[in-house]
């Protein structure tokens, strides 16, 4: 939840300006009068370090957005993780090109090795989607730059997450992010890209706005275009609670990462627990752990007891079905017509770590009391099995 928990005066502030300084609700970002979601764009380009940052009306549309500005298209195959939502899997479908998810490692992110044997005549882009925490990003960039691959991160779940101090999102050619109810920071429903690249950013901005190149010099209605689109455009409003929103990401980082830090070291005291590997410990953005137990009983019963006790897991066990490639008969009917057998029997690793995970959502808001809750219950659930 994070952001959403601290909604306030800072987003009232930046939605009160819309009202005084132009008209409400009407604009969109292109208007020679619109400011907020272009404001929003110009912080979060510095925030990254970056040349271009281009918001858009939801994270599915970010990572449709940056997969389409980086090139891929019809026919192309694109290698990502069986772990992740259903989201990046929908933009590669909708581009026309085909998602190859491979098995992922403790770590829970995409196995480089399965990553490398992937790789087809058809592979045109790796999309990297690290889950609240880093791949292995030098070894996934090796693969790309060694393959002729393109490098597209969907760090949706990982805004603040860093790896050898480099932001999540910055490690390809572009990067995606989602401003969900649930995610780090959160405009009620919005997201963005960040890159250097001119040329993406520009094919970012047009696909999301109709195709139109957003030439200054003429009115929009005379405006010229290259390539076809769609409206995937950020309001105004929007775009002010966002500002309101990335003025609390450090706050909100500084509070995930002590509350984790804290929980993380009780949780990996207990005995016959484990805390999920990570990549890049240190650049964890801190809003989610994962445990995992010793079997998949276990870990439904402690979530089943968890909830009881009104604490609700994060995704896994709850959601798993959106989260798991071997869920997604749909997906995989759709393909390649009649491949659900596949899903079921399919990514067996990927199967048994989630299965036996429990992932705990930190809000920046709750005190000691839930972590003992928490890790008296683990600790419960353990003794008694
Ligand atoms: C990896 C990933 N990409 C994209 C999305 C989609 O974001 P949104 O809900 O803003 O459309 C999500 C949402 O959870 C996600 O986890």
């Amino acid at each position: 939840m994070a952001g959403a928990e601290l909604f306030g005066d800072r987003e009232l502030k930046y939605i009160r300006d819309i009202f005084e300084r132009s008209q409400p609700a009407i604009l969109y970002r292109y208007h020679p009068k619109a400011w907020a979601a272009a404001l929003f764009e110009t912080r979060i380009a510095e925030h990254f370090g970056l040349n271009h940052a281009h918001a858009v009306s939801s994270g599915t549309a970010a990572i449709e957005t940056a997969l389409h500005a980086a090139g891929v298209g019809p026919g192309d195959e694109v290698i990502t993780t069986a772990f992740t939502f259903l989201a990046p899997i929908e933009a590669i479908l909708k581009l026309g090109a085909r998602p190859v998810c491979v098995e992922i490692d403790e770590t829970l992110n995409f196995d480089p090795d399965a990553v490398a044997a992937a790789v087809t005549g058809r592979t045109k882009a790796v999309c990297a989607i690290p889950m609240w925490g880093a791949y292995d990003v030098a070894r996934i960039q090796e693969i790309c730059s060694s393959r002729n691959l393109i490098l597209v991160e969907d760090a949706a779940q990982c805004l603040g997450g860093t790896y050898r101090g480099k932001a999540l999102g910055k490690h390809g050619v572009i990067g995606s992010f989602s401003l969900d109810f649930g995610k780090t920071l959160s405009a009620g429903e919005a997201g963005f890209v960040v890159t250097d690249d001119e040329e993406i950013y520009r094919r970012a901005s047009e696909y999301s706005d109709h195709g139109h190149v957003h030439d200054p010099s003429v009115p929009r209605g005379q405006d010229g275009v290259r390539l076809p689109g769609f409206n995937y455009r950020i309001s105004e409003l929007t775009g002010a609670v966002a500002l309101g929103q990335l003025e609390r990401l450090d706050d909100v980082l500084n509070r995930q990462r002590s509350r984790s830090a804290k929980l993380k070291q009780s949780l990996s005291e207990v005995p016959g627990l484990t805390v999920r590997r990570s990549s890049d410990p240190e650049g964890e953005p801190g809003d989610t752990i994962i445990v995992q137990l010793e079997t998949e009983a276990l870990a439904s019963a402690t979530a089943g007891r968890l909830l009881e006790k009104g604490i609700g897991s994060k995704i896994l066990p709850e959601a798993l079905s959106w989260h798991f490639a071997g869920a997604w008969d749909h997906i995989w009917s759709a393909i390649d017509g009649g491949a659900p057998a596949r899903a079921a029997e399919g990514w067996p690793r990927t199967r048994n770590l989630l299965y036996r995970s429990v992932a705990l959502g930190i809000s920046v808001n709750e005190d000691s009391k839930w972590d003992d809750t928490v890790v008296g219950t683990f600790r419960t659930i353990l003794e008694e099995s």
